[in-house]
């Protein structure tokens, strides 16, 4: 223990010169949200609305979903969003968080790419995903943004896909050898518009009854993968169906056919090279610049002056 200790007080000397917040913060950090990020403590978190490890003005993206501002949509899509599927009564189509590994963690200065290898509940199955984040910290080791990914996501609908089959199809009574998207598209379709029905209601309605809003679930819209849960699919709908109950004037017309700014069309391109982040998630040694040639193009990443303490230009 005395030994665990020294070593602790010695890290936080060497690196108090020059690394704010502290390598034990923001490993204090990194362990907290591992734990956090679990059902069903997601629910605790989701309903605290401002998750405590994260800036008020956070950006978060997740490669297969959208780019979240502020903390109340980071806390509802990472946190809510898990504990309303984990308590679904019906079969749920997305999985919740178990536990997770750290495989890969690399901290430098305010930045830290880190590795989880996260167990998910996929209803029908306990499901490896790997998710890969870059975080930045301020000084009080707040996040202040984050960028997500999940290895291998075009992989696992194929995966649990077929697990899914026999249940959907005893669930809503259809044969078992209906085409499974037919199935899960059902699925989310009934589940979707039963929120929206419930509470989706006056200025939030999106669809002028339950048939119609069944019938563009169903036929108007490719159901997709998970890969495509931030685009004009059914499974983006079915994600944000999650959030409804709770801010429905917010979460209404993104299950909606317009998809609000979220279940939309996008392009490959844009998709790709914007970036939404304020800062660089670059993690330089203090004083060591990065040479021109190396440089990152997204334009928004050099946009920061004063405050941001890495040298970029040589
Ligand atoms: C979350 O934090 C924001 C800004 O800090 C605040 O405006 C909002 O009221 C908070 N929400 C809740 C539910 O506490
Ligand atoms: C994670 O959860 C799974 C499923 O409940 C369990 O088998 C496994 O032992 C857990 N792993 C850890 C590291 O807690
Ligand atoms: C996985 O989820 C299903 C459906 O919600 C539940 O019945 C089961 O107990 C869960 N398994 C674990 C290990 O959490």
């Amino acid at each position: 223990m005395l030994l665990i200790g020294a070593f602790t007080v010695n890290l936080v000397l060497a690196l108090s010169a020059c690394a704010m917040p502290t390598l034990v913060q923001i490993l204090g950090t990194m362990k907290q949200f591992q734990k956090d990020w679990t059902f069903p403590r997601v629910t605790e978190i989701g309903a605290s609305i401002n998750y405590t490890l994260f800036d008020p003005d956070v950006i978060g993206r997740v490669d297969i979903t959208n780019t979240f501002y502020g903390n109340e949509l980071n806390t509802e899509y990472l946190f809510g969003a898990f504990s309303s599927f984990g308590t679904s009564k019906t079969t749920s189509l997305i999985g919740v968080p178990l536990n997770s590994t750290i495989s890969e963690l690399v901290i430098q200065g305010d930045t830290v790419s880190l590795s989880l290898i996260a167990m998910f509940n996929w209803t029908v199955k306990i499901v490896p995903v790997q998710v890969n984040f870059f975080f930045k910290f301020d000084d009080e080791g707040k996040v202040t943004q984050y960028d997500a990914q999940l290895v291998h996501s075009s992989w696992l609908f194929q995966t649990v896909l077929p697990g899914f089959i026999p249940i959907l199809a005893k669930e809503l009574g259809l044969p078992v050898t209906t085409n499974p998207f037919i199935l899960v598209a059902k699925r989310a379709a009934m589940d979707i518009c039963a929120e929206h029905d419930q509470f989706c209601t006056g200025e939030n309605l999106q669809y002028k009854s339950t048939e119609e809003c069944m019938n563009f679930i169903e036929t108007a819209i490719p159901f997709g993968d998970y890969w495509q849960a931030g685009q004009n699919s059914g499974i983006c709908r079915y994600l944000h169906k999650a959030m409804v109950s709770r801010r429905p004037s917010v979460h209404c017309p993104h299950i909606g056919p317009s998809g609000g700014d979220m279940c939309i069309d996008r392009d490959y391109e844009e998709t790709v090279t914007k970036n939404p982040f304020k800062k660089p998630f670059i993690g330089m040694p203090e004083g060591i610049a990065i040479p021109d040639s190396l440089q990152p193009t997204h334009p928004v990443s050099f946009a920061c002056q004063g405050d941001c303490h890495l040298k970029m230009k040589v």
